[in-house]
C-alpha cells in the first residue's frame, strides 16, 4: 500500500528505507516488527547499523516495571484542566527528556482518549470529555516529546472507553461513523496531522465487531486513508495474542489488517516468516510495516546518531518546579462562598480527610509512576503557612463505610477556625481494568457524610477533591463554602494546593469534564456509542437540557473578568476564507489572574444531528488588575464542519452559525452571527515535513560513571553505636548484636549497593544494612569473610532490589547469632548510588 501523502521532500527518506529493505533478509525484516527478548525492547538490524530501540509507559512520567522512582508529573486530566497548550508542550519536553535520560527511546503515553463518562476507569489518562480539548492538549504534548527526539506513542486507537477487565478486551462496541470520527477519532487525527506523531497504539476494544488491532477500517481507512498517518502502529499489550487465542483472527489476519509492530507477545517473531513463505502475507506488506519502523528510527535520529539522554534530566529539580507550576495551573476553584478562600495563614486550620497525609498520584495501572517524592497537603500546609496552627485527623477512608475516625475529626474541627477537607478517589476506585468501583459518581465511602457532620461543628468548610474521574457532591455541596478540584495533580500536588488555598496563586483551572449532580443525569455507560455526537459530556447535558452541578469549562478565580466587544471579521462569507472572531476581556478585580477564554460554535441549520454548541477555541490569558486584552480566534473550515458520511470528507454546510465566547460553557455572554454562503469540503491538510536530524557528534552530556558516584565512610566515624565498642587496627569491632549508625546518608535516586570492608573471626557472622535504626528497614546482608580480624576484605552487598533512595540514617548491624565469641572488624563502608540516571536493560 502506498504512503498516503507522498511528497517530493520525502524522496531521500523513502530511498534510504528502500535501500535498507533491499539488503535485508526475510528474517531480518520480521525482526523489525517484533519485540526483542525483553517486552520493552524492539529489534533493529545490527548488520546494517540499525539500532534496537526501547519503550516504556507512561502518560505522566517514566514508569519502570521495577518501580524505580521518577518524577511524577500531573496526570493528563490535570493537563486538560489547565487549558494551557504551552504548559502541555513544556511537560512533553520534560517527559521526553526524562524518558531519554532513563534509556527509553519511546514514550507510551501521549494519551488522547476522550473521557466519555465519570465511570471511565482511565479518566486520569484523558484530557477530558471534549475532543478538541483532548486534541489541543495532546498535540502540544506530542510536539514537546518529539522535539527531544523521544518517540511519542499515542494511545489508544480507538474507543478505549470502558476499562473493566470484562469489557476492555471483550467489549462489543458499536458506533456510527460520525461519532467515531468527530468525537473519539478527532484527537487521533490531530495527533497525526498537527502533532506528526511517530507511533500509535491500538486499543484492546472492538470497533463494530473487530478488535482495533485487526480492524482494517480503523488501521487502513481511518488512520491511513482519511488521516494520512505515515508511521507505525503497535498493539496494546497482549491484544495480538487475545485475537489469536480467541480464534478471531490468525497471525496473517492481524498483520494484513495493517497492524505493524507486535509488542509484548511473540506471534510475529515465531510465525510471520512462515506466513510470508506460505504466501499468506505478501512481502510488500512486510516491507511496508518494517519500512514504517525504519522511517521513525531515521526521523528520531536513532539510526544516524541522536543526542543521548542527559542523566541530569532524570529527576531534575527544574522538573519539580514544572510539576508545581502545572499543578497550580490545573486546580479548579468551583465554589467560594463569602470569599472563604484564600485562607489567612494565621489561626487554626483543621486538616481532615483521607488525602491529607497521602497524596494520590494516579489511579491504578500502567500510567502509575513511583514518585521520587510527593508533597502531601499536610506537609505543604506546614511549609507554606508555618504561622498557622494545624490540626490533623484522617476522619474517614476514601472507600470504606467506617465512621470510627469521625469523633476525632469533629473534635479538632470544633476547635479550628476553618476546616480543610481533602478527599477524593484512589487506585481502589478507578484505573486500568477498573471502571468506578462504587458504580456511582458520588464521592464514595463516608466522605460526604463526614463533610456534613463537620459543617455542624464548624461552618467554615473548604473541600478539595482529588481524582481522575469526576465525583459528584450533591449530598454535601450545600454545606461547603470553598470547593477546589484537583485531577491527580502530580508529585507537587500538595504544594500547589497550599499555594492556591493561601492565595500565592490565583486559580484558573477549568473543568475538563462536566460534574453531574446525580447519577441519574448521566448517559448510559455501555457498549453503544451511536449518536455520541450528542451523547458525551456537555453535548449530552445540553441536548437533554440537564443542568449539571458544574459545567464543562467552569472555574472561578479570586478576581473577576468582564467580556465585551465581540467582532467577527465577516458575518457572511465562504468557509475557504479566513474568519476571525475577537473579543475583549478585562480583569475587573483587584488581583492579577488568568482567564480561560472559550469559543463555542453552534451550527444552526445543519442537516444532520448537532449538539447545541461545541468547543472550537480557547486561550488562557494573564491579566493584571484593570487590564484589558483582545483575544482573537480563527474560525477554521474544520471548526465549522462535520463528517459527511456520503462524501467521506469534512463538510461545511451553507447556512447560519453562531460564535459564542465566554469563560465557561454555561456562561458565554458574547455571541456573533456568521452566515456561510455555500457548501465547502475541507481539504485534507498537507503532511508536515519530515526532517532527519543531523547526526549528533557532540560530547555526551555526562558519562554514566559520573552519575553513579561512590561515597565512602570510615567505620570509626559513626554517629551512634551500641555500647562498649572497641577499635581494632583502624576499624571497629562488632560483637554479635552490636551496631554502628551514620546520620543522614544520601542514597541518591537509587542505591545500587553497599560495599563493606570487613573481616570475621569465625564463619557465619552476618552483617546487615538497615535504614533508620539498628532495627530499621532491612536493605541487604552478607556473611562477613572469615579472613581473621587482621585481614579485611571488601564485600559487595546488593541493595538495589530494596528500592532505597533519598536521605536516611544508615546502620550496620552484626546480627545476633548468640555466639559471644564471634566478632567482625569493619574498616569502612562505601555506597554506589545513582543520581538521576538509571541504566536500563543492562
Ligand atoms: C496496558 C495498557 C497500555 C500500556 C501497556 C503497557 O495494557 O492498556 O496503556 O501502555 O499495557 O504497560
Amino acid at each position: 500500500m502506498a504512503v498516503a501523502f507522498p511528497s517530493a521532500a520525502q524522496s531521500t527518506i523513502d530511498q534510504r528505507i528502500e535501500g535498507y529493505l533491499s539488503q535485508m533478509t526475510l528474517e531480518e525484516k520480521v525482526k523489525m516488527v517484533t519485540r526483542n527478548a525483553n517486552t520493552w525492547s524492539y529489534s533493529g538490524c545490527e548488520r546494517l547499523g540499525i539500532p534496537d530501540f526501547t519503550c516504556h509507559d507512561g502518560p505522566h512520567g517514566v514508569r519502570d516495571s521495577s518501580r524505580r522512582p521518577s518524577t511524577a508529573f500531573p496526570s493528563t486530566a490535570a493537563r486538560g484542566a489547565a487549558f494551557d497548550r504551552d504548559l502541555s508542550y513544556r511537560l512533553g519536553v520534560a517527559e521526553g527528556k526524562a524518558f531519554l535520560a532513563a534509556g527509553w527511546d519511546m514514550r507510551l503515553g501521549n494519551c488522547v482518549d476522550v473521557n466519555r463518562h465519570p465511570f471511565f476507569g482511565r479518566a486520569s489518562e484523558s484530557a477530558g470529555e471534549d475532543p478538541y480539548l483532548c486534541a489541543e492538549i495532546g498535540v502540544a504534548g506530542i510536539l514537546g516529546t518529539q522535539d527531544t527526539g523521544c518517540i511519542a506513542n499515542v494511545k489508544h486507537l480507538i474507543l478505549n472507553t470502558r476499562e473493566d477487565e470484562r469489557f476492555r478486551k471483550n467489549n462489543q462496541a458499536i458506533i456510527d461513523e460520525r461519532s467515531l470520527i468527530e468525537i473519539y477519532g478527532f484527537p487521533f487525527m490531530e495527533a497525526v496531522q498537527k502533532g506528526n506523531a511517530w507511533s500509535m497504539m491500538t486499543a484492546h476494544s472492538r470497533v463494530n465487531g473487530l478488535h482495533s488491532t485487526d480492524n482494517p477500517f480503523v488501521l487502513k481507512t481511518l488512520l491511513r486513508e482519511y488521516w494520512g498517518f505515515r508511521y507505525f502502529v503497535l498493539n496494546d499489550w497482549s491484544s495480538v495474542n487475545d485475537i489469536i487465542n480467541q480464534r478471531e483472527g490468525t497471525v496473517a489476519d492481524v498483520f494484513n489488517a495493517g497492524h505493524d509492530l507486535e509488542t509484548n507477545t511473540t506471534n510475529y517473531r515465531d510465525h510471520l516468516a512462515d506466513e510470508v513463505r506460505a504466501g499468506r502475507v505478501l512481502m510488500e506488506r512486510l516491507d511496508e510495516a518494517a519500512g514504517r519502523v525504519l522511517r521513525v528510527l531515521l526521523l528520531s535520529g536513532l539510526v544516524d546518531g541522536r543526542k543521548p539522554g542527559d542523566p541530569r534530566d532524570y529527576g531534575a529539580s527544574s522538573h519539580n518546579a514544572l510539576c508545581r507550576e502545572a499543578a497550580q495551573k490545573s486546580i479548579v476553584l468551583l465554589k467560594n462562598e463569602n470569599n472563604i478562600l484564600p485562607l489567612s495563614k494565621s489561626g487554626t486550620i483543621a486538616l481532615i480527610g483521607p488525602n491529607v497525609a497521602v497524596l494520590p498520584i494516579d489511579a491504578r495501572g500502567s500510567a502509575l509512576v513511583n514518585p521520587i517524592y510527593t508533597v502531601t497537603p499536610l506537609q505543604a500546609f506546614s511549609t507554606v503557612a508555618p504561622e498557622a496552627s494545624l490540626l490533623y485527623a484522617r476522619g474517614c477512608d476514601v472507600n470504606s463505610e467506617r465512621t470510627d475516625g469521625f469523633e476525632e475529626a469533629l473534635r479538632i474541627a470544633a476547635k479550628a477556625d476553618v476546616v480543610v477537607f481533602v478527599g477524593g478517589l484512589d487506585a481502589n476506585q478507578e484505573g486500568e481494568s477498573q471502571d468506578r468501583a462504587s458504580g456511582s459518581s458520588r464521592l464514595p465511602g463516608q466522605q460526604q457524610h463526614l463533610i456534613n457532620r463537620l459543617s455542624e461543628v464548624n461552618p467554615n468548610i473548604v473541600v478539595t477533591v482529588i481524582s481522575g474521574g469526576v465525583c459528584s457532591l450533591a449530598d454535601c455541596i450545600d454545606n461547603i463554602d470553598g470547593l477546589l478540584y484537583a485531577f491527580y495533580p502530580g508529585q507537587e500536588g500538595g504544594s500547589a494546593l497550599a499555594d492556591v488555598v493561601f492565595g500565592h496563586i490565583n486559580p484558573a483551572g477549568r473543568m475538563p469534564v462536566t460534574m453531574p449532580k446525580r447519577d441519574g443525569q448521566l448517559p448510559p455507560f455501555d457498549d453503544d456509542h451511536r449518536n455520541h455526537i450528542v451523547g458525551v459530556g456537555y453535548r449530552w447535558f445540553d441536548t437533554q437540557s440537564i443542568e449539571p452541578q458544574f459545567a464543562f469549562g467552569f472555574g472561578l478565580s479570586y478576581t473577576t473578568f468582564k467580556y465585551r466587544n465581540i467582532r467577527i471579521s465577516s458575518a457572511e462569507t465562504t468557509a475557504d476564507q479566513p474568519i476571525t472572531v475577537s473579543i475583549e476581556v478585562e480583569n475587573t478585580g483587584d488581583l492579577a489572574g488568568d482567564e480561560v477564554v472559550q469559543l463555542y460554535l453552534r451550527d444552526v441549520e445543519a442537516s444532520v444531528i448537532m449538539p447545541p454548541k461545541q468547543l472550537r477555541g480557547f486561550e488562557r490569558v494573564h491579566l493584571q488588575p484593570g487590564e484589558t486584552q483582545t483575544v482573537e480566534f480563527d474560525i477554521t473550515a474544520q471548526a465549522l464542519s462535520f463528517w459527511d458520511v456520503e462524501s467521506k470528507a469534512f463538510m461545511v454546510e451553507a447556512g447560519d452559525f453562531v460564535a459564542m465566547v465566554g469563560g465557561s460553557s454555561d456562561n458565554l455572554p458574547l455571541e456573533a452571527a456568521l452566515r456561510i454562503k455555500e457548501p465547502y469540503f475541507v481539504p485534507r491538510p498537507e503532511p508536515l515535513p519530515e526532517v532527519i536530524p543531523a547526526p549528533y557528534t557532540g560530547p555526551y552530556p555526562m558519562d554514566i560513571e559520573a552519575s553513579s558516584p561512590m561515597f565512602r565512610m570510615e567505620a570509626t566515624d559513626f554517629d551512634h553505636a551500641s555500647a562498649g565498642l572497641t577499635p581494632h587496627k583502624g576499624g571497629i569491632v562488632l560483637k554479635s548484636g552490636d551496631w554502628i549508625g551514620f546520620d543522614a546518608i544520601d542514597l541518591g535516586s537509587w542505591l545500587n549497593f553497599v560495599e563493606i570492608r570487613s573481616g570475621a573471626s569465625a564463619s557465619g557472622c552476618v552483617l546487615e544494612v538497615r535504614l533508620g535504626g539498628p532495627d530499621g528497614r532491612f536493605i541487604g546482608s552478607f556473611e562477613a569473610p572469615n579472613t581473621s580480624m587482621d585481614t579485611t576484605k571488601g564485600t559487595n552487598v546488593g541493595t538495589s532490589d530494596y528500592g532505597a533512595f533519598g536521605v536516611h540514617d544508615l546502620y550496620i548491624v552484626h546480627r545476633d547469632d548468640g555466639d559471644p565469641d564471634a566478632v567482625v572488624v569493619v574498616d569502612y563502608w562505601e555506597i554506589e548510588k545513582e543520581i538521576g540516571l538509571f541504566l536500563i536493560n543492562d
